[in-house]
């Protein structure tokens, strides 16, 4: 390990996607918080992304505890008419550290292509938030061989000016993998994982070396383990699994 990996600390990122109703949202962090509060620290920073409607009340149950709230998404600008959104600003004002730009299910669902999410990326930054950026390829693309490609043109076209390892990080999910119970083996990810670093090298001329990549899709407590020890993986950014306190924690722990 190079003292540039060394100083990647471990970054466990929860994404409660369009789940949990206000009861259950607060029993699972209470449960989360009282698992990070117990007797088996790790060395590494948890973040939990819930729906916007739980930032408030779960900012409450975090308190103190080290666990820090992320958004799922945010506007690129800061306020106005859009129905609907929530601003970099408002994440903050709700107690956020992080945002997650550029997922997959807004990708497809929501028609967001690299400008919008570097947009995104830059109101995050312009609120003091770290943005979690989001790349991966389809199955299609993988299939046809793109998958590196793909990966190469998202990271040049997703990340605005002023992107550095402090603010932000990268999250490679491959779609096919995303709630499918299949992954990349542990070299595709490696391979995705330099493919990210070398993109970022390329739009900022270096820096690479620092910034967290994180891998996502289909990460359960039975796999994490081997994804968190392939070279290059900072992390991992978990949907379906996150949602129970006890199967995240496991996964956490991976990380020791
Ligand atoms: P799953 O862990 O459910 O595959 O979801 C991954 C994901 O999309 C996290 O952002």
């Amino acid at each position: 390990m190079t003292p540039a990996s060394r100083s990647r600390r471990p970054l466990l990122i929860a994404n409660w996607k369009m789940n949990g109703l206000h009861a259950d949202g607060i029993e699972r962090a209470r449960a989360l918080a009282a698992h990070v509060g117990g007797a088996e620290a790790i060395d590494g920073d948890i973040v939990v992304c819930p729906p916007a409607t739980l930032l408030f009340a779960l900012r409450a149950v975090f308190a103190g505890s080290g666990v820090a709230l992320g958004g799922q998404d945010c506007h690129a600008q800061a306020e106005g008419a859009h129905t609907g959104d929530v601003s970099a600003p408002m994440l903050s004002d709700a107690g956020c550290s992080h945002v997650i730009v550029g997922h997959s299910e807004r990708r497809a669902g929501h028609g967001e292509g690299d400008e919008q999410v570097a947009a995104k990326a830059a109101a995050a930054h312009a609120a003091g938030l770290t943005a979690i950026v989001c790349v991966g390829e389809s199955a299609a693309d993988r299939d046809a061989g793109h998958a590196l490609t793909v990966i190469g043109r998202q990271v040049g076209g997703s990340l605005p000016e002023g992107a550095a390892p402090a603010n932000t990080v990268v999250a490679y999910e491959p779609v096919w993998a995303i709630g499918t119970g299949r992954t990349p083996g542990p070299a595709d990810i490696e391979a995705a994982h330099r493919q990210v670093r070398a993109g970022w090298e390329r739009r900022f001329s270096g820096g690479g070396d620092a910034l967290r990549v994180l891998y996502g899709g289909s990460v359960s407590a039975r796999n994490a383990g081997e994804i968190l020890a392939v070279p290059g993986v900072d992390g991992v950014l978990v949907g379906g699994a996150s949602l129970s306190a006890d199967a995240f924690w496991q996964i956490c722990q991976a990380c020791r």
